[in-house]
Parts: structure tokens; sequence; C-alpha cells
């Protein structure tokens, strides 16, 4: 076997056999397949596809690249969630505290940014002291002890998926349902978990651009999990424009604090709400009964009882949790730049996906493997599609360490925005549940 041959039959559109699909990943994996091939070949499948048999063996030759975990140590149903990855997506600095407050363990590792899209642990990173590895028993006890514990993807767990991310984050090979489907259910398969919540965005600022490939999507990812014992549920939410107000990583971490204290854009606490109460439906906590589910999440959330499980959270993994009483404790960023309105009207569109690119240029995000990231960056919407504007309005702020990266990235944002003379149509924040 030789992997130009199957770079080639990818290419021409032919489908891989297990032993192939194994020959590239595991070659790719130990090393012996260079960055430039699998490279190729990711661009191949991206351009081509694969069929649902080719990314069942995808998945499972990724999950089994390394160890599964055991977390029969903790008590309880252990439920997982997933964003297929979007902008201003903050819903597990939200959703999962207000799930432990519920009574569900959340054991959860996150990944970093890919492309445009943000990443939990980049997030997470951004508060100062935080930190997003711990040894398996330290996990153990922390999920046993807290109720909550969220790391970053260990390099025992799909180290396949680990390098292959990393990869397709700066090759422009993210927007493929095969690799999108492999990459989150293998390491999903082999964190543990008893039950998975997904969250599969559609619209400009996601990964999949249309209703129909979302659903194809979710629809993979659930019977790829049910196959495997898993409970599954996905959620087909919208990412037509970005999700809250703000974009970025402290930025956004201090907004996902305004919601768990009762505040915060309607957007992000309503998908963060409806994904909780799945999380408590799939975990058991609510007898099977979606109502009492959204009772018991919006009372957590209400109660106080979820931020108080965030500042637990967060003390834990050793952060200062003084950061929900005081914003500055997350940094300042050294420049900010406002970007107006050049006419009146209604704001008729956001491209989700341009307000990412700007923000990962502002600093935000990594361009290269090894691009640092400069976690007090990022944008600050304050006109969303639907709302009124005059010339000269703040329709957002661009902020960041880097003058001439804020610069830059204030005139993407401006391209981001259409104004028209009619207000356009409202669309739905949640568009399906699969279950
Ligand atoms: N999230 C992942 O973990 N992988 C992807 O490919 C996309 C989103």
């Amino acid at each position: 076997m030789n992997a130009i041959d199957i770079i080639n039959k990818k290419r021409l559109g032919g489908a891989l056999s297990p032993d192939e699909i194994e020959y590239m990943v595991m070659g790719f994996t130990e090393g012996a397949i260079p960055d430039y091939q699998m490279s190729a070949l990711l661009m191949a499948i991206c351009l081509q596809g694969m069929t649902k048999e080719e990314t069942v063996q995808l998945t499972g030759i990724m999950r089994d690249s390394g160890e599964t975990v055991d977390l029969s140590e903790i008590k309880g149903v252990k439920v997982d969630k997933h964003s297929t990855g979007g902008v201003g997506d903050k819903t597990t600095l939200i959703v999962a505290p207000i799930a432990a407050a519920c009574g569900v363990p959340i054991a959860k590792m996150s990944g970093r940014g890919l492309g445009f899209t943000g990443g939990t642990v980049d997030k997470m990173e951004s508060i100062p002291g935080f930190v997003t590895s711990m040894e398996r028993d330290e996990f153990i006890r922390s999920v046993n002890e807290t109720g909550i514990a969220v790391i970053g993807q260990t390099g025992h767990i799909a180290p396949a998926d680990k390098k292959m991310y990393a990869l397709r984050d700066v090759t422009g090979t993210t927007e493929s349902i095969s690799l999108i489907t492999s990459s989150i259910m293998s390491k999903k398969l082999a964190a543990g978990a008893d039950a998975i919540v997904l969250d599969v965005k559609c619209g400009a600022g996601a990964f999949m651009k249309t209703y129909e490939d979302a659903r194809e999507l979710a629809t993979w990812m659930v019977d790829i999990g049910k196959g495997s014992g898993k409970s599954m549920t996905a959620v087909i939410s919208d990412m037509e424009q970005p999700l809250g107000r703000a974009v970025g990583n402290s930025v956004e971490v201090r907004e996902a604090i305004d919601v768990l204290q009762g505040g915060g854009p309607e957007d992000i606490r309503a998908l963060s709400l409806r994904l909780a109460a799945e999380m408590v439906l799939l975990g058991d906590c609510a007898g099977g009964d979606r109502a009492k589910a959204e009772t018991m999440v919006l009372e957590a959330l209400d109660s106080g009882a979820a931020l108080e499980k965030f500042r637990q959270f967060v003390a834990n993994q050793g952060g200062d949790p003084a950061i929900t009483e005081d914003e500055k404790l997350l940094g300042e960023p050294a420049f900010a730049v406002d970007v107006r309105a050049e006419n009146d009207g209604y704001i008729t569109a956001l491209d989700a996906m341009q307000i990412g690119l700007a923000s990962q240029h502002t600093g935000a995000g990594r361009e290269k493997k090894e691009d640092e990231i400069d976690m007090t960056a990022g944008i600050l919407l304050e006109k969303k599609t639907g709302e009124e504007v005059r010339r000269g309005d703040l329709l957002c702020t661009v902020f960041g360490n880097d003058k001439a990266k804020v610069e830059a990235g204030a005139r993407e944002a401006f391209k981001a925005y259409s104004i028209g003379p009619e207000r356009p149509e409202k669309t739905e924040l949640i568009k399906e549940i699969i279950d």
C-alpha cells in the first residue's frame, strides 16, 4: 500500500477500504505519513466526500488510535455535550454548570478553536490560572466532589483526531460531514460518557451551511453513537449570525458569566437552557419528563445554583472564582476600534463566518498550528440581524493587543454587516431536535 495511490483514489472519487483508511490514519498518527500527504488526503475527502460506511470505519480507527476512558467510578449517568463548531458559541461554559447543578455528572473533554470557529479550551484558558489538563484520577475526583470537570482532549484519547484536527485547522479542510462526524464521534466514544447531546450548527458561521447538510451530519452522528450503545440527542441550531454578542475568548467568558447571573443575550440563554434540559433528560434526572427537565434547568439558572457551580468549577481548576464579580480579572485589551454604520436601515444579515474570521485575524484564533492566542482579543457586537441602525451608529467594537491586527479585523467586521431598507424575517434559533 502507498500513500500516493490512496490519495489519488480518493481524489478521483473512489471509496477507500478499511485497510487503506487505517494505513493513512495510523501512519499519520505514528509519524510515518507526513503532514503534506495527510493534508492532501483530507482535501480530497473534503472535495469528494466519503460514504457512511467509510465514515463509520474512519470513526472506529480514530477512536481505537488511543485509550478509552473508564468513567465507571463516577456515580450517575455521565452526559457529554459537543458542538459542531460556531462563532460566539460559549454554551459549554453555561450548559455544563447548569446541568451539573441539576445533578448530571459532567466529565467533559472539549476542543480548541478550529478554523474560524472558537473552542471551549481556548476560552477556558483565558481565565488566569485555569488549568485544562488533569491526570485521570484527579479528573474523576473532581467530578465526584464538584460535579463538574472540563478538560482538553488528552494525547491518550483519539490521538489520531488530535493530530488531524490541528492539521485541518490550518489547511482549509474542516467542512466535511465525514471528517466532522469522525472527529467528534471518535473522541466522544473514547471519552467514556453514557450519553451525548450534540449541538449541530447550521448556517453561514457553521461548517454545515444548509439545513439539509446539518441534518445529515446530525443523523450520521446519532446513528454512530447509538450503534455504540450511547443515548444520543442532536439539537440543530441556527448559526447564520454569531451566538450572543461576544466573539473571542475572555470576552465570551464574560458573556457566559452574564448569562449565569441571569442576564446576557436572549439567544445564548435560550439555546443553553435547551441543551441543558436535553442533558438533564438523558442523564435520567427528570424521570424522562421533558417539561420537568425544562423547569429544573430554569430553576438552576434563576436560583444562582448554576453560577455557584461555575465558581466551584473555576476554583477547582485553578482559576479565581472572583472573575464573576470583577471582570477586570480577565484582563483588558490594549486597543479597540469602533465600527460604525455608513447608512440608515435594518441589519439584514450579519455573516457569522466573516465575524469569526475577523476575530481570528484580530488574534483570538490561530492561523498556524504554533500561533499563540491573544486571549483578550475579539469583537463585541452592538447590532445584530433585524435591528435598526442610523448612519454613524456603532455596529461593533473590535479589540486586541496588536494595533495593526485590530484595525484589519475592524475592516473585516464591517464587511460582515449588510444593511437594507426592510427588516428581515426572524429565523428560528432551534430548528430541530433529533433523538
Ligand atoms: N468539533 C470537532 O471536534 N471536530 C470537528 O471536526 C468539528 C467540530
